[in-house]
């Protein structure tokens, strides 16, 4: 193709919507959704899968100790830092075939369209996959761009492991992605991660493209309730140590802290009961709570009440409790460069679009520690996801990819 400006670059619409029909078609689900969990089986083939994609585009891959991917495209001159983008391939149990995948295929897009137009950058383009970002098989979200951020060692990395007592460095082994790369240590001259809103703002503006500012502060916990396993018919009520009773006081408390600090809000997603039988009263449950809030100071007033109130709870019940803040992510702000590359790039290409925050988390939260960092939303259906009828239309996802296309392309031009 003949003129070799930015403004003539057109990502190819049905070979991006193609790409990730195709790997949604590893784990899909009934409803048409996606299981991939983070270092399964499946999460090998779409791993392997995208791998093939890149090779095929002329890449070269690296693979790190803690299975990031990274695809490059080289450039004029491959010793200036490369211009990178990149999510994730893992997805919730219940997940959709856009949240993460979006982010990686359209990176993989941006070179197929370079490619296609013979279009060469100055600094190298680099497509990466971020090991377990959704965080649900292997707790805390996030964890590989965190060691690659700086946040996380190697060796916590490597340690965390699931219920079932499986780790992320025997995983990555038993998959064949732990890599021999070091985690990080190397500069990116900027990061650009798209990905779908997973809100309803851009859709009910009728907007398509969300320039992200950062992202929300988040804090994870995990609590077990220990009161005393009983005989459900004869144990009389004032006898009891219920910490089935505790855990849905504590459920009502988190919900309420939100609502008492908005527009924070607060999740309990996962609990286990001990010992789940239908005629003994619980001794033991254990179970996880997600508060999250734009401001780092009301974040923290949150847990102060969650502290609060799980010691009034539990001392009225006679339950005990432990209760552990695994994961404080606070509230991230990106470079204003890339941001603004962002936000050109969407006004060039005639696309409405407004500022965001994201409630959701990212691995480019965690790269924004190490380099500068833009984020590009486009709009979901209703909002939803982390579930399996999340969906996006195929022109805003497309819409988004030419965005990153152009943001990245300006960075490493
Ligand atoms: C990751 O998906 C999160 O925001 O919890
Ligand atoms: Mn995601
Ligand atoms: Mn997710
Ligand atoms: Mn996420």
């Amino acid at each position: 193709m003949s003129t070799k400006t930015i403004q003539n670059l057109q990502i190819n619409q049905d070979r991006l919507w193609d790409s990730l029909m195709e790997m949604a078609k590893i784990g899909a689900t009934e409803k048409g959704g996606c299981a991939r969990l983070a270092l399964t089986d499946l999460d090998k083939q779409g791993r392997d899968l995208f791998v093939q994609w890149c090779k095929e585009a002329g890449c070269t891959i690296t693979v790190d100790r803690m299975g990031n991917i990274f695809a490059r495209r080289p450039g004029r001159n491959n010793d200036l830092p490369p211009v990178v983008t990149g999510s994730h391939l893992d997805t919730q149990p219940t997940g959709g075939k856009f949240d993460g995948v979006f982010g990686v295929l359209a990176g993989l897009e941006v070179i197929r369209t370079l490619n296609d137009y013979k279009f060469e950058t100055e600094a190298p383009i680099e497509v990466s996959v971020w090991t377990n970002e959704e965080g649900s098989r292997f707790a805390p979200a996030m964890i590989a761009s965190g060691v690659f951020g700086g946040v996380f060692t190697e060796e916590y990395g490597h340690s965390r492991a699931d219920l079932d007592g499986k780790t992320i460095g025997e995983e990555l082994k038993r998959i064949g992605y732990f890599g021999d790369a070091p985690v990080g240590g190397r500069p990116f001259k900027a990061f650009f991660e798209a990905h779908i809103e997973q809100g309803p703002i851009l859709e009910a503006e009728d907007k398509i493209i969300g320039v992200v500012q950062g992202i929300q502060g988040i804090k994870w916990f995990e609590v077990t309730l220990t009161g005393q396993d009983c005989h459900a018919g004869t144990t009389p009520m004032n006898r009891r140590k219920d910490a089935m009773l505790a855990a849905a006081r504590m459920v009502d408390l988190v919900n309420k802290i939100a609502l008492d600090h908005l527009p924070g809000v607060g999740t309990v997603g996962l609990m286990t009961v001990h010992p789940n039988s239908r005629n003994v009263i619980p001794g033991k449950v254990f179970f996880t709570v997600d508060l999250r809030h734009p401001y780092d100071e009301e974040l923290e007033k949150m847990k102060a009440a969650l502290d609060a109130g799980a010691a009034k709870i539990c001392g009225n019940l006679d339950v005990e409790y432990d209760l552990q803040e695994i994961w404080n992510s606070p509230a991230i702000h990106y470079d204003p460069a890339c941001i603004d590359a962002v936000r050109k790039a969407a006004d060039e290409a005639g696309l409405p679009n407004r500022d965001i925050v994201s409630g959701a988390g990212h691995d480019a939260g965690y790269i924004a520690r190490v380099a500068p960092v833009g984020m590009i939303f486009v709009p979901c259906a209703e909002g939803i996801s982390h579930n399996e009828i999340e969906s996006a239309l195929p022109e805003d996802l497309a819409a988004g990819c030419n965005v990153l296309m152009r943001a990245m392309v300006e960075l490493a031009a």
